[in-house]
């Protein structure tokens, strides 16, 4: 396809021809089918609702095969719309565009959607099982159309993958505001959200599907390469080599598939329970697990071998995660760190594999026995807990992977409740992230060079070193393991081949290193170093911009942490400093409902605008969360707060007074 052709085909939008219909693919990975939820009226109202994008002519057409599509898979995805074209992340200028922020924004989507990086791309799904970028293939096609011929006056809205339109607006702001699953408090069930996904009028957009910031498995492997290294730190004895601890979880989809590799990078050995052998194929063959096993008695002769010999392997076992945690308790296999990764946000439709099925016996009852599905997922986690407790016991650190297993264990009447309440196990942000990272700033900033070209990457990733290096040498001790740990990640980034699809990298720094690093870039573009626009941004595993009371927020202890003022401050504030674009979540790892969160990206074009943009809003994108995070009595935002204080004119902040317990205990007397 010529480049012309392709930018006819994104500017044509809703086609004014029916395509041809589309076969489903049985080679692609597929979302599971959605349980039934709608009444025959709400079917009716499903698809009156997928009507509406299409002229009248249409309908005859479209209703019967709308639902049957709503009757097999659950929802309406519209899969005769999906372009013939390939989807993947292009050089800026392969996009249609007046608005050169808009075809960067196009470059962003397209990469969410490649099927070399999405995890159900005909389902429009990013990763996390229901992260969506939109809910059909109408939205995209109308979204990219409008991106094609807005200007730097306009401003599209989206809600929930719908494009409301292009509304007039400064240049200064944002050419685009996302908000996903935003549904009114008390509406905000699993079950809610079945429904009005189902009606086409609401989507989880997870953290970076529905705000087009995904860049493959490299974020993950970073994060989770920087959670484990810090975890073992967490539990070594002064003295004590990192190395060769083992590591027990469980999950090798979209980001658990990054738990073998990350052990590996951190010199630790690792078995992950998979029960989809898809998803140990997958892992195996990009050489991020090295070995695998079906059989629990190899299993564990291989790891009485390697752990006696030191040897740092990463293992899969296909099969339930609970058989493992069982036979290595009877077996008297010492575990150093364990963890789950299971999707426990999404418990009830494939999230988690309850013990004792088979994966297709598994696969079958959750649509056709719902209730029956419930009760084997609530028994195997009980079973789950009881086998994590007879390790603990033994002295096994074991924490909560933010996927919602405390929580969901708990609520199936496990023992991970402490006396006052609160769970037995730390999450691991209230242990590692939180102290070690996010009270100081430090989070998962990225980008993406708009060039497409590897040559553009290797160039940013030199001026991020040379930055960081410059950086440390005043750095106070606090951070300098913090920034050590990221000059050494970003050195070897490269090196680990991570890239896929865009050409994107993402490190963990603070505010000082992201405004240095953002306004190098900036440079380099304006001198022609860079051969394109790079947009920066981040994961929404940050400092700011998630409320979640049990993972990002989980090491608030002022009684705040169900708040959410702080991520949607976050977005309006990034909105008017100077964002690209900007979106706000409900939902995004642990579940909807339990989470409000939101992120941004910023163009940068080279500009000294552009320098003073990004600037403003990256002090503020961090500041805010530790400003808050302060006000909380974190000690270690505290510290970076006045640190932060000392060096910004014009930044005053309300510090707390601390008070004494035992005078307040004195007090209640
Ligand atoms: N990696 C991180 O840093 C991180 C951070 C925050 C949250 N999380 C959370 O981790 C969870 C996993 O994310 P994902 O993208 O990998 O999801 P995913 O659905 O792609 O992968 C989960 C995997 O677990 C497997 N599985 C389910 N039940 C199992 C069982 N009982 N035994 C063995 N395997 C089982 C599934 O087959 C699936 O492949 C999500 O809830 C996510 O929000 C991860």
């Amino acid at each position: 396809m010529t480049s012309a052709e392709f930018k006819k085909l994104i500017a044509e939008g809703i086609p004014s021809e029916l395509p041809a219909f589309k076969f489903y693919d049985r080679n692609i990975n597929h979302a599971p089918k959605r349980k039934e939820i709608l009444n025959r009226a709400e079917k009716k109202l499903a698809i009156k609702n997928a009507l509406r994008y299409f002229p009248e002519k249409f309908h005859l057409v479209l209703a019967k095969e709308f639902a049957d599509e709503l009757a097999t898979y659950g929802r309406i995805y519209m899969y005769r719309f999906r372009p013939d074209y390939e989807i993947k992340a292009r050089h800026i200028d392969d996009f249609p565009y007046r608005s050169r922020a808009a075809a960067a924004i196009m470059l962003m989507i397209s990469n969410n959607l490649d099927i070399n990086v999405a995890q159900h791309p005909h389902e429009l799904i990013t990763y996390g099982g229901n992260g969506a970028v939109f809910q059909n293939w109408a939205q995209y096609r109308l979204t990219m159309k409008y991106l094609s011929e807005m200007t730097d006056e306009q401003t599209l809205v989206i809600y929930s993958g719908h494009p409301l339109g292009l509304f007039p607006s400064p240049k200064d702001a944002p050419r685009v505001v996302v908000t996903n699953g935003m549904v009114i408090p008390n509406y905000s069930s699993q079950d809610h959200w079945e429904k009005f996904n189902a009606l086409g009028v609401s989507q989880y957009g997870q953290m970076t599907a529905g705000s087009y910031m995904y860049i493959g498995p490299q974020g993950i492997v970073h994060g989770t390469t920087i959670t484990l290294l810090n975890a073992s730190r967490t539990i070594s004895k002064s003295g004590d080599t990192q190395k060769s601890k083992l590591f027990l979880s469980s999950g090798l989809g979209g980001m658990s598939g990054a738990q073998p590799k990350a052990a590996g990078i951190a010199g630790i050995i690792s078995v992950i329970a998979e029960i989809n052998p898809k998803a140990i194929k997958t892992r195996h063959s990009q050489g991020w697990v090295d070995e695998v096993f079906s059989d629990l008695d190899s299993l564990v002769e291989r790891i009485k071998e390697v752990t006696a010999a030191k040897k740092v392997t990463s293992v899969a076992y296909e099969g339930n995660i609970v058989d493992v945690w069982e036979k290595f308790a009877d077996e008297n296999i010492f575990v150093d760190l364990g963890s789950d990764q299971t999707s426990l946000h999404n418990p009830w439709s494939g999230g988690y594999y309850p013990a004792g099925l088979s994966f297709e016996e598994s696969n079958s009852m959750m649509s056709e026995y719902p209730e029956k599905f419930k009760d084997e997922v609530r028994k195997s986690l009980r079973r789950q807990v009881v086998a994590i407790n007879r390790h603990t016991s033994k002295g096994t650190y074991f924490f909560d992977y933010g996927n919602a297993f405390l929580l969901e264990a708990s609520r199936a009447g496990g023992d991970v409740l402490k006396k006052d309440g609160e769970f037995k196990y730390p999450s691991y942000v209230q242990d590692i992230m939180g102290p070690m990272c996010f009270d100081y700033g430090f989070g998962p900033f990225r980008w993406v060079c708009c060039s497409n070209k590897p040559a553009d990457l290797e160039e940013t990733d030199k001026i991020a070193i040379e930055t960081l290096v410059a950086l440390i040498k005043k750095s106070p001790d606090q951070i300098k393991q913090q920034m050590t740990d990221n000059i050494h990640w970003i050195k070897e980034a490269a090196k680990n081949r991570l890239v896929v699809g865009s050409q994107a990298r993402i490190l963990y720094a603070d505010a000082e290193g992201r405004m240095e690093i953002a306004s190098a870039f900036n440079d380099a573009i304006s001198k022609g170093k860079i051969s394109a626009p790079v947009v920066i941004g981040r994961d929404h595993h940050d400092v700011s911009g998630t409320d979640s009371p049990y993972r990002e927020t989980s090491n608030i202890y002022d009684g705040s942490k169900f708040t959410a003022d702080m991520a949607v401050q976050n977005v309006i504030g990034d909105s008017f400093r100077g964002a690209t674009w900007v979106s706000l979540h409900n939902g995004g790892g642990v579940g909807w409902g339990e989470v409000i969160n939101g992120g941004f990206g910023m163009m940068l074009d080279g500009t000294p605008e552009t320098d003073s943009r990004l600037r403003m809003m990256l002090h503020w994108d961090v500041n805010n969360g530790i400003a808050r995070r302060s006000w909380a009595r974190n000690k270690e935002a505290m510290f970076t707060l006045k640190r932060e204080m000392e060096r910004t004119p014009g930044l005053k902040v309300t510090i707390p007074y601390i008070a004494d317990d035992k005078l307040i205990e004195d007090a209640l007397r």
